[in-house]
């Protein structure tokens, strides 16, 4: 028989209507368009707003419109993970939530913790399901409130996020196109220079953590875009190379959306002209696991069968990443 591949067979998408311009930001912290704009290349993010909403709302638009838009029954799915570092709760896990409001009660669900680069170890995940010929139907779901883990005081901060979610589904392949590679990658040493500091086992929430912001994000922005382009580059080098191919062999990069200057440099390294390259940034800000979904989702219609996609990701941990893909529909 011949190898199963897993094949991404639709995308669905959703961010929130409420737009937060540079405009308005200009209002809450001592910040300007102009400097926005030209270090980031961001003009707007969407902002989730009501009371007692949560990642799973938006992981739940983004996975309802992916079920009608493929015709799948919501029965049929047997693993749903959702990467996400903005869970609904500690426990249970957002996955589980978002089967549960959409009736995939044959599925078992969990989340996956990996920041920025949470889509791709996700993806990665939920395809070997798929290869082993152990499952059918896996979603895959990049889902994050950055909203709710911003201080909008912070001005280095607060400019740079936004809330939004997208879906895959993995589905098998017997033609070769789909999933083809990935390197991985995580480095703790991290830590220092992207993290939030209480909240979790070592600084449990109290009175104190509040009053000293630390359930916020704390952000070293330098050393982070520095390791951001070299991780990214390399990544992407690596699984050309494993794969024999070279970047005019690759129909799209498909990059997280960070910073604007992030992205150019990663192509600049890469030798890729930045028409071959996904960029909505502008639009969303960096949605941290659904910059490449949300991605996917809105180049969709642009995607031919056999196209080679190469998506790539750097965030908190460090963890960072590259995958090869082929397209397998369109
Ligand atoms: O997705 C997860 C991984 N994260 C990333 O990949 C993000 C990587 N880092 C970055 O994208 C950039 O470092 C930032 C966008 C966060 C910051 O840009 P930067 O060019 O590295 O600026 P900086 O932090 O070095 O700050 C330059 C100056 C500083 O002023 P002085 O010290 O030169 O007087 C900042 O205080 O810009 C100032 N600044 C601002 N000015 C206006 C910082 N934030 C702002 C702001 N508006 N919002």
């Amino acid at each position: 028989m011949s190898k199963i591949h897993a094949a991404i067979t639709g995308v669905g998408g959703y961010v929130p209507a409420y737009r937060l311009t540079n405009q308005e930001l200009e209002t809450m912290v001592d910040t300007n368009d102009e400097w926005i704009q030209s270090r980031t290349g961001i003009k707007e993010r969407r902002i989730l707003k009501g009371e007692g909403l949560g990642s799973s709302f938006m992981g739940v638009k983004a996975v309802a419109e992916l079920l009608t838009k493929t015709n799948t029954d919501p029965k049929e799915v047997e693993l749903v993970i959702c990467a996400t570092v903005t869970p609904d709760y500690t426990f249970p896990d957002t996955a589980n939530l978002i089967a549960h409001q959409l009736g995939m009660t044959n599925a078992f669900t969990y989340d996956l913790a990996a920041a920025c680069s949470g889509f791709l170890f996700a993806l990665t995940t939920g395809a070997k399901f798929i290869e082993s010929g152990t499952y059918k139907k896996v979603i895959v779901v990049g889902a994050d409130k950055m909203s709710s883990i911003v201080d909008y005081t912070d001005r280095s901060t607060c400019i740079i996020f936004g809330d939004g979610s997208g879906a895959v589904l993995l589905e098998p392949n017997h033609e070769g196109v789909g999933f083809q590679d990935s390197v991985l990658k995580s480095d703790g040493a991290g830590l220092e220079n992207l993290n939030i500091k209480s909240g979790g086992s070592v600084r449990p929430p109290s009175h104190e953590t509040v009053d000293r912001k630390e359930h916020f994000i704390y952000q070293n922005g330098r050393p982070v875009f520095k390791a951001a382009v070299t991780g990214m580059a390399g990544a992407m080098n690596a699984v050309l190379e494993r794969n024999q191919l070279t970047v005019e062999d690759i129909t799209w990069v498909v990059p997280h959306q960070a910073n604007i200057r992030i992205i150019e440099a990663v192509a600049d390294m890469a030798n890729v002209p930045m028409e071959r390259v996904m960029v909505n940034i502008q639009k969303y800000g960096n949605t941290t696991a659904a910059t490449i979904p949300l991605c996917l989702w809105e180049w969709e219609s642009q995607l031919k069968k056999g196209d080679k996609l190469l998506l790539t990701a750097f965030g908190g941990g460090y963890t960072w990443g590259a995958i090869y893909l082929t397209w397998a529909y369109g």
